[in-house]
């Protein structure tokens, strides 16, 4: 099939690649003509495993190119895919003027039947608002269908993501739309979901306030397992159990980030104002998850005795989450610029992210390992699970600095190995642990 992928951030360009992949000839198209120069190099202006090698590969086969120009790009496509970017507007409510200015260039470049389907995370009934404007901008004669497929991608996983789906969601209201798009995901092999445009696009946006649901779920119960003295994870395990509840989300921590949670929730919640209903459930999914960054530096205060005043503090992590060096709307910024408003200097280790930090958070030191981010700090606070800092020699640790003080946001360590070595722990959903006062937990 021949293929128009119009945005090339992160969904559109593992798209583009993807479906190259699988032997479609593919344009992909963007405004941003130094990111296309950028792709056309083979390179990708935002990290993510597998993707480069794929892009490389595809264009040697004449399978995939880049182009700065959505109209060339949708000239000859029998399938447009819009992945263009929805950033949050101060209200809540997706900024749709990327979308409205790629419609104008789809409908200016089409040229016979086009499927178009919506990629990027839109609000339900947008797809009729596609068809009307479609219907006004194309040119006599010209046909075309709308469809959504939302994309469910984790970024560090993308690729991977896009060729083992866990499901694909095909919203499309005329069985042509629908055979198309079921002929292109067939070798993806995932089940597939056909329904009407409006409720695919409605099970984007449930689905992630449900994800963040179990997360704000289960941080709001670790505030009590503290007050209690019971113990988070073995709340998680016991609930993860059960087989009706996944142990997917369902970890304690310092909260979600990332754009697409917050925004996805913002723009439901925007939605749902205009239908005049409540939804107070997904309101206090975000209250509680910008509370959680707050608590976590409460914590980090408290154990150095209330004061950060002069005090150093050593950040391990700064991306929201392993294998990506995006930083949009990371608890770490939050987090560090709470610390530095209480008074605390900042040193900080990430594998990846450093570069993209050092733009929002220019005046922290940066370190390339975690051992000498940790030299004459105070405290270490772990935001991120990387499997380097799981993985910690402790050992090493004691020999590298001074610091005998662990603030766990993701909850990675075996806690009485800590205090045997002596450090003191605290972490979320748990009694701080304190090496002098040896806890006959285990967890
Ligand atoms: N990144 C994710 O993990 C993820 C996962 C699922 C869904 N989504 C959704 O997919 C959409 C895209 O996300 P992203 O992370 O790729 O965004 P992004 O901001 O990384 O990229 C968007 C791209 O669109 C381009 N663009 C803007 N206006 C354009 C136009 N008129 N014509 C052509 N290109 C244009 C921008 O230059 C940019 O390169 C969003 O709606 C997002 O919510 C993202």
């Amino acid at each position: 099939m021949r293929m128009a992928i119009i945005g090339t951030g992160y969904v559109g360009t593992v798209t583009g690649a993807c479906f190259a992949e699988l032997g479609h000839q593919v344009v992909c198209a963007d405004v941003d003509a130094k990111r296309i120069k950028m792709l056309n190099e083979g390179r990708t202006p935002f990290f993510e495993h597998g993707i480069e090698p794929l892009i490389k590969a595809n264009m040697e086969e004449g399978r995939l190119s880049f182009v700065a120009d959505n109209k060339v790009a949708v000239k000859d496509a029998d399938v447009i895919f819009i992945c263009v970017g929805t950033p949050p507007l101060p209200n809540g409510k997706p900024d749709l003027k990327p979308l409205e200015q790629a419609i104008k260039d789809i409908a200016e470049g089409m040229t016979g039947y086009t499927l178009v389907v919506e990629r990027s995370t839109l609000p339900i009934k947008t797809g009729d608002w596609l068809i009307e404007t479609l219907s006004k901008g194309v040119s006599k004669g010209v046909e075309f269908d709308v469809a959504a497929v939302p994309q469910f991608l984790r970024e560090g996983h993308a690729v991977q993501d896009f060729m083992e789906p866990s499901r694909i969601i095909i919203g499309a209201n005329t069985e042509r739309a629908q055979n198309i798009l079921t002929t292109l995901h067939k070798p993806l092999n995932a089940p597939i979901l056909l329904t009407d445009i409006n409720s695919a696009e409605l099970i984007k946006h449930a689905t992630n306030a449900f994800l963040a649901m179990k997360i704000s779920f289960i941080n709001s119960l670790a505030q009590l397992c503290e007050k209690t003295d019971a113990n988070i994870d073995a709340i998680s395990k016991g609930m993860s159990l059960d087989k009706r509840i996944s142990s997917d989300y369902l970890q304690a921590g310092v909260g979600y980030g990332g754009i697409f949670f917050p925004k996805d929730i913002a723009s439901l919640v925007s939605i749902a104002d205009e239908y005049h209903l409540q939804f107070d459930l997904i309101k206090a999914v975000d209250t509680v998850n910008r509370y959680q960054r707050i608590h976590f530096v409460e914590k980090i205060e408290t154990a150095l005795d209330g004061n950060l005043r002069g005090k150093t503090v050593c950040i391990w992590g700064l991306a929201y989450r392993p294998h990506t060096d995006d930083m949009r709307d990371a608890p770490s910024i939050t987090i560090i610029r709470s610390l530095q408003k209480r008074g605390a200097k900042i040193r900080a280790f990430d594998p990846l992210a450093i570069e993209n930090t050092r733009k929002i958070l220019p005046d922290i030191d940066y370190f390339d390992s975690p051992f000498e981010a940790a030299q004459n700090a105070d405290a270490i606070a772990v935001l991120t699970n990387w499997s380097e800092l799981e993985q910690i020699n402790f050992m090493q640790l004691k020999e590298a600095t001074t610091c005998r003080l662990i603030v766990d946001g993701r909850n990675l360590y075996p806690r009485q190995r800590l205090l045997d070595l002596g450090f003191d722990y605290i972490c979320i959903g748990k009694k701080p642990a304190k090496a002098s006062e040896k806890s006959p937990m285990t967890v």
